[in-house]
């Protein structure tokens, strides 16, 4: 079953780097949440947060005021952790997406190896669906890591484009070329397996036209370009310029 999604792709804004800007003075302002409100009300399809387990951005109270003050879906970022999982319970956020965690890591690097620690995120994820809680697998564009999310009960495959995005900014456009055929492929498999395709990770103006072209795709998650560009041109500008961008 193929479904055309041409002029449906939510863009999904993460505010992690705004807690990033607040975090550097130990203060309250920027506002994370302030800064959620305006990109929903700018168009923002939902709002990703990532609370990771140096709490080097966001913290466990803007999840609870995030939950709180949203009207569109909350989604948590989170690592495959007890903390975390009792975290996801308690906020009850309307999707949790798990990815890989290092703690050195700028960013995250890579997809959740989902096959290699089958058992162990099999059992990890039944509260999430059981508790009414969306859940999405940040994995690599792989057909075994795909066949595993489905197995364990993901609703959604979030693919990391960052290694496809990275090539375009270098204008390495044979190369990107493989990584967005790969990217197509899989997006159809996971599809054909009734999983939503979601795409995240250095998306920018200049990946997010070609990404979208992908009939799958049903939602970014952009974070870093879109707050590194509210900087220049305000919150506001940017996301109808990639909503816009998006869905053309
Ligand atoms: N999706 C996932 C699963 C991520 O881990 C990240 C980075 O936190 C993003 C999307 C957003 O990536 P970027 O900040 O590079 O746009």
């Amino acid at each position: 079953m193929e479904t055309s999604n041409k002029g449906k792709i939510r863009l999904g804004v993460n505010i992690d780097h705004v807690a990033t800007v607040r975090n550097a003075r130990g203060s309250n302002y920027p506002s994370p949440v302030i800064a959620a409100k305006m990109a929903e009300a700018a168009g923002a399809d939902g709002i990703t947060a990532h609370l990771r387990e140096d709490r080097r951005h966001i913290g466990d109270t803007d999840i609870t005021e995030l939950k709180s003050a949203l009207i569109k879906p909350l989604n948590l970022e989170m690592a495959a952790t007890d903390e975390m999982l009792a975290k996801a319970l308690e906020v009850s956020p309307n999707a949790v997406c798990l990815v890989p965690e290092r703690r050195e890591e700028v960013t995250t690097e890579g997809g959740l190896d989902v096959v290699s620690s089958y058992q162990y995120y099999r059992e990890y994820v039944k509260p999430i669906p059981e508790n009414g809680i969306r859940l999405s697998l940040f994995i690599e564009a792989d057909e075994s890591q795909i066949s595993a999310s489905k197995a364990i009960g993901a609703d959604i495959v979030e693919f990391h484009v960052g290694k496809y995005c990275d090539l375009i900014e270098q204008n390495e456009i044979s190369l990107a070329n493989v990584e967005f055929e790969r990217y197509r492929n899989m997006s159809r498999l996971a599809e054909e397996m009734g999983l939503e395709v979601h795409f995240g990770h250095g998306i920018t103006y200049k990946s997010a036209g070609s990404l979208s072209k992908i009939d799958q795709v049903k939602e970014m998650n952009i974070g870093h370009f879109l707050i590194g560009e509210a900087i220049y041109h305000g919150l506001d500008a940017v996301i109808t310029k990639m909503k816009k961008l998006i869905n053309k």
